[in-house]
């Protein structure tokens, strides 16, 4: 193949980059003067109808996906429209805690879970929630925080208005504005009384006292005022509003994948100010040099191929036999968070997720739709080892595993070692994420089994890499495809 389709980012790229950046900061500037001028104009009288949180979310009695959940929505609907919203979190959490402390906590702990706090918030096993995790974003790094109950260094002194505050509109302790590198965007729509179990949950754990390292960024993104415009811009602060005209399930899906589950933040590609990209949402983007692929409902780009089966066996255990396989970031999603999720709330996503309106990137055929079995092995006994010989690497290196014929061992078992036809991965029309799984293996811990496929960024050269991920493009997936020794030295430090 001639045509590479793979993402390069040669010295034009840096220079675009640099002048969005500068774009961006004109744009601060310029909303800086114009809040300027309309605060000398209507400050005090705009203040009170700026600053109430919307009362949106218990307007009208959602169709719950559980009689446990009936409850819950409807605890928090009984409060009179008008009260102050911390007045009816306040009375929905008293409700259920007065009931069954106990079971606040645990449900505290399941929707801990939904919103993988532990991802970010956990950089040392030892310490867990206590933070310090490095976020790497092109103006710095952040460093998230330590959420444990202890007073000096975690969030134990502070009050549940303050963690709502948090969770709803990025606000931290003392009028901090925190940065969106927290998913603050996606839980703003997570109602009260789930925000306040979570609460309840972080209250049990051992106090860690822990200082992460001290957040740092350039000027003017050190400055976390200036996140008041990027709010403006790219912010819809307001609790998750049911849709009457659509099921139980959907809603319960469609509450849980835009709030606590936060799936958007890897999957839908982003604007020129890192907000989400409205037009696009699910459309898939780059994470971590790995690409959260097209989610959509799409047959070809997105996953409208799917069952609700192949979904909900994705997330419990990140397998869809036939399908895809989960590694990178969505293994460790998988690992600390989807796993865990009951079978209604898992049923609910893939019912949600099924009607996402498809957004297409012009691919010819599913990422699973490609491949046929390879049968020129016999052929390659007879030849000499070369170099970087994709064939020879394959059988040398993955065949034990993943068969000669490409076909996989163990079909559809959980332990199986999947088919490399028909994966998503393989048949992908960029093979930015093959080239990742070859150089770092597969790790997934799950209830299911402990899957573990070995790295090989150590044995195999940049050349080597390359011609066996051609090799494996053409002969299992998606022949369209072509990646360079460069490319594979790009993926190796992102
Ligand atoms: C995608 C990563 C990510 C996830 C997931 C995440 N957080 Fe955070 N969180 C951050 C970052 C980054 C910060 C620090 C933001 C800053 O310094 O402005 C933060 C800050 C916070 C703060 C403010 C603490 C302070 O001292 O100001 C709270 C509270 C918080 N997170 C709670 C949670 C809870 C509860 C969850 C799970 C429901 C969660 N976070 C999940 C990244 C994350
Ligand atoms: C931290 C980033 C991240 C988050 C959060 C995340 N994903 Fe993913 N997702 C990925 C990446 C990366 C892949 C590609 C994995 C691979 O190549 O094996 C992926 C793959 C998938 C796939 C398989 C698509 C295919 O064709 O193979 C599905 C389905 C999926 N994600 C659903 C979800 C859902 C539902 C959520 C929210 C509950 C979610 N993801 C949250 C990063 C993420
Ligand atoms: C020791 C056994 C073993 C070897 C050797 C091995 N693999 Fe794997 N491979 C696995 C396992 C286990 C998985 C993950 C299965 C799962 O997700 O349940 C996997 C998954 C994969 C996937 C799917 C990843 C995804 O996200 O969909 C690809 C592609 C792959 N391997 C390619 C290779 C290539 C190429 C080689 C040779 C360089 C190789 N494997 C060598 C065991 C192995």
């Amino acid at each position: 193949m001639t045509k590479p389709t793979f993402r390069v980012q040669p010295a034009s790229a840096l220079a675009r980059q640099r002048r969005a950046q500068r774009v961006l900061l004109a744009t601060i500037f310029l909303l800086f003067a114009l809040y300027l001028v309309g605060h000398a104009f209507f400050g005090p009288r705009q203040a009170a109808s700026v600053l109430p949180l919307s009362a949106a979310w218990a307007d009208e009695a959602p169709a719950p996906a559980s009689a446990a959940r009936a409850a819950a929505f409807a605890t928090a609907a009984a409060v009179p429209a008008n009260a102050s919203e911390t007045t009816r979190a306040g009375a929905a959490s008293q409700a259920l805690s007065a009931a069954a402390s106990p079971d606040l906590v645990k449900r505290g702990q399941y929707l801990t879970r939904v919103g993988d706090c532990m991802a970010c918030h956990t950089a040392d096993k030892s310490r867990p929630f206590a933070g310090g995790v490095p976020i790497k974003t092109p103006f710095g790094t952040i460093y998230t925080s330590n959420i444990t109950p202890d007073n000096e260094t975690g969030i134990g002194r502070w009050s549940d208005t303050e963690f709502l505050r948090a969770m709803h509109e990025g606000i931290g302790r003392d009028g901090k504005r925190l940065y969106p590198a927290f998913p603050y965007t996606e839980y703003t729509r997570v109602l009260p009384q789930d925000v306040l179990a979570i609460r309840a949950y972080l209250n049990t754990l051992a106090p860690v006292h822990f200082t992460p390292p001290t957040t740092d960024l350039k000027f003017p993104f050190n400055q976390r005022w200036l996140m008041v415009f990027w709010n403006l811009l790219n912010f819809d602060e307001g609790r998750f509003v049911p849709q009457p005209s659509q099921s139980a399930a959907w809603n319960r899906g469609a509450y849980l994948v835009q709030g606590l589950a936060h799936c958007e933040e890897c999957h839908t590609p982003r604007n020129l100010t890192e907000g989400l990209k409205s037009g696009a949402r699910f459309a898939g983007a780059a994470q971590e040099g790995w690409h959260a692929f097209n989610l959509t409902s799409d047959k070809n780009s997105g996953i409208g191929g799917w069952s609700e089966d192949d979904i909900v066996s994705y997330l419990a255990s990140g397998v869809a036999p036939g399908r895809a396989n989960a590694a990178g970031p969505m293994a460790q999603v998988v690992a600390d968070s989807t796993q865990y999720l009951d079978s209604v709330d898992l049923r609910s996503i893939a019912v949600y997720l099924r009607t996402l309106p498809p957004v297409s990137s012009g691919e010819s055929r599913p990422r699973d739709g490609w491949g046929q079995p390879a049968n020129d092995v016999t052929a390659l006994r007879g030849q000499a080892p070369t170099g970087a010989h994709g064939a020879q690497l394959f059988v040398a290196n993955c065949a034990s595993c993943h068969h000669w014929s490409g076909q996989g061992i163990g079909a559809s078992a959980p332990l199986a070692y999947p088919s490399l036809l028909h994966n998503s991965v393989v048949g992908a029309s960029s093979a930015d994420n093959l080239v990742l799984v070859i150089l770092k293996g597969v790790q997934r811990t799950t209830r299911h089994a402990d899957v573990f496929m070995p790295g090989f960024g150590e044995q195999l050269t940049n050349d080597q890499i390359a011609a066996l991920t051609n090799y494996l493009t053409q002969q299992f997936g998606n022949p369209q495809t072509w990646v360079s020794a460069a490319q594979v030295q790009a993926l190796r430090a992102p």
